[in-house]
């Protein structure tokens, strides 16, 4: 049945924590695969799951630093979302494993980087932040429990262009927004097909802003374009006191993926630990302490036609599609 893309009264608001929203959560016994699970919001992600008693598996594409900054959080493999075959061979040991998977939480990103091409000449925040992952969950979906919930990490960045059906690639011309938005947009869509095909095996999947959070998402950003934005001087220190913590940006991720809350749903966006509301394309007026920005989810981003599509494409394009 499909969920109403509208907020439920969670309780949870902007200011939560990843640990909070697992107050009284047991995740004892429950395997989560937290991808980018070693920085930022993937990091603060991993410590929260293990905290609630979570086997967390991290898969790298630098398994040394996660290694590093993980400890013995987390089990690290290697695993690169912008080479399909880094992807099937990380899918391979771990199927191999004979585990079952409860939770995934899909937080690797690249945001706004100069244009990129990867396998046979992909836009690369495409390819990285969606194909890869689509590649990811269909190679794991063999063993993905039943009752599991997959959690796609989108943005309000979704806000900047829905899927390009007529220049996916930017064969007229790089815009590292626009491609970080139609990244951010199928991350979304992805999670509603993903959803409606997950749903009889008792899986659903959801798709969720985490809010605005300084990590190293912005190291494709100049300074300049980061102080004209008034994220920080141009020391590079923060002055806007809107962002999150690290702590408050996991937090809706690690809701989507825990809450008993959301039982039964499933295919929704969601902001600030709830649901979020259908937004009109208009930004939010700036308001104390904080400059005008997109909230909510475009109509472009839920859009069940254009999921579907964008499934079948991914499908011929990564060559996998457990659901054949
Ligand atoms: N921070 C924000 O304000 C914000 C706002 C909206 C949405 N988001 C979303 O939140 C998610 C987490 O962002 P974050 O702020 O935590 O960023 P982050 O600190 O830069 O973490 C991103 C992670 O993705 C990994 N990654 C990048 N390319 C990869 C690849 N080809 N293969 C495997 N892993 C790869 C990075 O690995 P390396 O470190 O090895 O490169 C890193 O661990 C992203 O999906 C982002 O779009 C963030």
């Amino acid at each position: 049945m499909t969920t109403a893309q509208h907020p439920i009264g969670s309780g949870f608001g902007a200011s939560t924590t990843a640990a909070e929203v697992l107050r009284g959560i047991d995740l004892s016994g429950r395997l989560a695969i937290v991808t980018g699970g070693y920085s930022g919001l993937g990091l603060e992600t991993t410590r929260a799951l293990a905290g609630a008693g979570a086997h967390v598996v991290v898969p790298a594409r630098r398994p040394d630093t996660a290694k590093a900054a993980l400890g013995d959080l987390a089990e690290v493999d290697e695993l690169d979302l912008g080479d399909l075959d880094s992807v099937r061979d990380f899918a391979g040991r771990f199927t191999s494993s004979g585990r079952r998977i409860d939770i995934v939480i899909n937080s690797a990103a690249i945001m706004a980087c100069p244009e990129t091409r990867v396998g046979p000449g992909w836009e690369a925040q495409f390819a990285t932040n969606h194909l890869g992952h689509f590649a990811l969950v269909n190679h794991l979906w063999p063993v993905i429990a039943p009752g599991a919930r997959i959690v796609s990490v989108s943005s309000r960045g979704h806000h900047f262009s829905g899927i390009r059906w007529d220049d996916m690639w930017f064969e007229r011309g790089y815009d590292k927004w626009q491609a970080y938005g139609q990244a951010k947009t199928a991350n979304a869509l992805f999670a509603v097909h993903l959803d409606e095909l997950g749903e009889p095996s008792g899986v659903r999947a959801f798709s969720v802003h985490p809010g605005s959070i300084l990590t190293p998402l912005q190291r494709h950003i100049p300074l300049a374009e980061q102080i004209a934005n008034g994220w920080v001087d141009e020391n590079g220190t923060p002055v806007a006191d809107w962002f999150k913590t690290p702590e408050q940006g996991a937090a809706t991720q690690v809701w989507a993926a825990t809450s008993p809350a959301l039982a039964g749903m499933g295919g929704v966006y969601c902001e600030d630990c709830d649901i979020a509301e259908p937004a009109s394309g208009e930004p939010l007026p700036s308001g104390p302490g904080r400059p005008a920005m997109f909230l909510g989810v475009r109509d472009y981003a839920t859009d069940r036609e254009q999921a579907a599509r964008l499934w079948a494409l991914s499908a011929e394009l990564t060559g996998v599609n457990a659901f054949a």
